[in-house]
């Protein structure tokens, strides 16, 4: 039986199979209309989520399957003192797979110690968010064709943002991929993911405060939102939620084809302006979220050719 905790956990030709079913499936999605008849999925979400719950729910009912599950902590026995554990062991008779997102970093894990179905990390606290960065390189692949020989400036909360943990780990699997970090002093990527994730791969990267600076040698811009409920003060979030707005007019310093990425959901940290800009990508990445669960789906249930 395999989980996904990180992206780490599919290898990068697995990875390459699971883009490329992701893609035949948004091109022929009768293919797979009744792929997953008769399966069910758990959604279990201890905290916020939108998109992710909802394209899992949607991935799962795209594939002829059927959702249960419950939105926050407060409507499942977790409010009781269930640990999730005791959790997970309950929805493995009621499910075959289950999708799991819970504010603690490892809770995700401990939940795939005790499961007896599939378990998939759908974001663990600041820690990782695997399927987002499924989302993320399918969007870059599909957009740009490639994966390797990109620069991609990461912007925002790089301290707390888990997808942007995710991704890094990812993309440094592929050649010639460069970083540009750009966040204010206070939100620089954690030093596990500098020291031990990108010095000691030997990965070309920068540390930036000014995005106007990094804007110009860029392919793919990747927005984050300042994590609002990982800070301890309000203070600090309150200084720190503007740093950055991507402007029109910071627009005009990026190349002709430049991604912009967001995993959404988007503050002010990106002007609404810029959401006609054909370099824009972000909706589309929302969408792109769908196919690459249903690829997951299939395949960690075996279904996939
Ligand atoms: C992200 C998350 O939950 O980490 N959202 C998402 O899943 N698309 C990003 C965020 O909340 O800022």
């Amino acid at each position: 039986m395999r989980h996904l905790m990180s992206p780490l956990d599919l290898s990068v030709e697995e990875l390459d199979k699971l883009l490329d079913l992701a893609n035949d499936i948004e091109k022929n999605p009768d293919k797979y209309a009744h792929a997953c008849d008769g399966k069910k999925l758990a959604t279990c979400f201890y905290e916020p989520s939108t998109r992710t719950r909802l394209s899992f729910e949607a991935a799962m009912l795209n594939l002829g399957g059927s959702v249960l599950g419950f939105a926050s902590a407060d409507s499942s026995s977790a409010s009781k003192g269930e640990s999730v554990s005791d959790t997970i062991r309950v929805i493995s008779c009621y499910a075959d797979i289950c999708a799991i997102r819970h504010p603690k970093e490892g809770a995700a894990l401990v939940a795939s110690q005790k499961s007896l179905i599939p378990v998939i990390n759908a974001g663990d606290g600041g820690h990782q968010h695997p399927t987002q960065t499924l989302t993320d390189l399918l969007t870059i692949r599909t957009l740009k064709g490639r994966l390797s020989d990109i620069t991609i400036g990461l912007c925002g909360d790089l301290k707390f943002g888990r997808t942007v943990h995710s991704l890094i780990n990812a993309l440094i699997r592929y050649k010639n991929v460069k970083f540009v970090l750009i966040s204010p002093e206070e939100l620089r990527v954690p030093d596990y993911i500098r020291e031990d994730v990108l010095r000691a791969n030997n990965v070309e990267f920068e540390e930036v405060e000014r995005l106007e600076d990094a804007m110009s040698k860029l392919d793919v811009l990747y927005m984050t939102r300042v994590q609002k409920e990982r800070f301890f003060n309000e203070e600090d979030y309150v200084r720190l939620k503007d740093y950055y707005v991507l402007t029109k007019e910071k627009m005009q310093l990026a190349k002709e084809d430049m991604l912009v990425l967001h995993p959404l959901p988007r503050v002010n940290e990106i002007s609404v302006e810029v959401d006609d800009d054909p370099r824009a990508a972000y909706f589309k990445q929302a969408q792109y979220g769908v196919y690459v669960r249903m690829a997951l789906i299939l395949t960690l249930l075996g279904l996939a050719e």
